[in-house]
């Protein structure tokens, strides 16, 4: 998957900008405050129609303009397409292929990114919240309907807590609740369980090769139900059911609700101790970093082409061995880098690496590998 080029239009501090991007290397270089992350934050609209920096749509805006414009033709397949988000003051288009797409699942999955940032690199030391988003970020892009059923079974959990909260308690309310958290929940479980056997065994190569066969990683789905992998989904219905009938009780007491999937997690685990209670720093970044180059290699599998990577300044944070191991194990995937740093230049081959400079909102020049 290739993104060929990006148009924007008022988008941050960005007033006017067109690149065409080259299909191996891009490094985007600059100081800090130029733009460097708002041209990946841009890639990433086209991928997942929103920023990873903020919610609020209307802080994209360039300041003093009203509306803002990303557009992007990407390559996939041997086929092309092109992405067009627009945002204004109270309101949102976008378009694949010039129609406007109605619901958000219908963007996800046309151009894959995969982004890594230094918070990334803390995705094992982190707290449980943390690692459900990396995981519903990456199965909402190899399968859109997933993220229809997770934004069903948060609105109904949203409805329940509330009711759990408000004076009078309509039981039989709660019990609607809990079948529709079960019947959604137990989706969501099958498609987590899935993955995570998936990611966990890529990665347990690749984290064998960034350590030298010195380390096992072994990854597990944590979640409160105890059920088997042959389980089908009317027996993990049941058994959800189950576990919020019982704690109906404590969930009026506590005016919360106890089990579920919004409290699942990974067991994270390097030759048999876990990570997250007895890892160094550098086992735990390893590890971080091998989690989500799985990621790469999973949408790979899944989609059948590499997804676009985004490094947003996490390649200052890795030490030349790392840096080394992460391009040559990436050569095939379009890479997008940002980093303030000029030095890391040498670390890619020139043929295949395009540096734009930027400097307070433009890209004052670029250096086109080969020639
Ligand atoms: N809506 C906006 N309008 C204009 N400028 C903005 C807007 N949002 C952020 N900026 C500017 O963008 C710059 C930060 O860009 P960023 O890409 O995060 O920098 P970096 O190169 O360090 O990654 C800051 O100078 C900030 O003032
Ligand atoms: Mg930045």
């Amino acid at each position: 998957m290739r993104l060929r080029n990006l148009q924007l239009v008022n988008f941050r501090n960005y007033n006017n900008l067109h690149l065409e991007f080259n299909e191996k290397v891009n490094l985007l270089v600059g100081k800090n405050g130029q733009g460097k992350t708002n041209i990946v934050e841009s890639i990433y609209m086209l991928s997942f129609g929103k920023s990873f920096r903020t919610n609020k749509d209307r802080e994209l805006i360039k300041f003093d303009t009203e509306n803002l414009y990303v557009g992007g033709n990407f390559s996939k397949h041997n086929t092309n397409g092109l992405i067009e988000v627009a945002i204004g003051k109270n309101k949102k288009g976008i378009k694949v292929n010039k129609i406007h797409i109605q619901k958000i699942q219908e963007l996800l999955g046309n151009l894959n990114v995969v982004i890594f940032s230094p918070e990334d690199l803390r995705l094992v030391k982190e707290g449980p919240k943390e690692r459900r988003a990396f995981i519903d970020k990456e199965i909402s892009q190899i399968m859109p309907k997933y993220y229809n059923y997770l934004t069903s079974y948060n609105k109904i959990l949203f409805q329940k807590n509330k009711l759990l909260k408000s004076n009078y308690i309509d039981e039989a309310l709660l019990d609607v609740y809990d079948e529709s958290l079960a019947q959604y929940g137990s989706y969501i479980y099958i498609l987590r369980r899935d993955f995570i056997k998936k990611i966990a065994n890529i990665s347990i190569e690749l984290h064998k090769k960034l350590t030298n066969n010195i380390e096992d990683l072994s990854i597990t789905y944590k979640n409160q139900i105890n059920v088997s992998d042959e389980d089908t989904v009317s027996t993990i219905y049941t058994r959800f059911l189950e576990k919020l009938v019982s704690s109906r009780k404590h969930d009026i007491e506590t005016r919360t609700t106890r089990y579920g999937i919004h409290k699942d997690d990974l067991n994270i685990f390097i030759n048999d101790l876990d990570v997250r209670l007895y890892g160094s720093q550098g086992q735990q970044r390893t590890a971080s970093i091998s989690l989500k180059l799985s990621e790469i290699e999973l949408i790979n599998k899944e989609v059948g082409e590499y997804p676009v990577l985004i490094l947003d300044d996490v390649f200052s944070e890795l030490d030349e061995t790392r840096q080394r191991l992460l391009v040559s194990n990436l050569s095939v995937v379009q890479m997008f880098i940002t980093t303030a740093e000029i030095s890391h230049k040498n670390i890619f081959d020139k043929e295949n690496t395009t540096i734009f400079n930027i400097d307070k909102g433009q890209v004052i020049n670029i250096e086109n590998g080969g020639n």
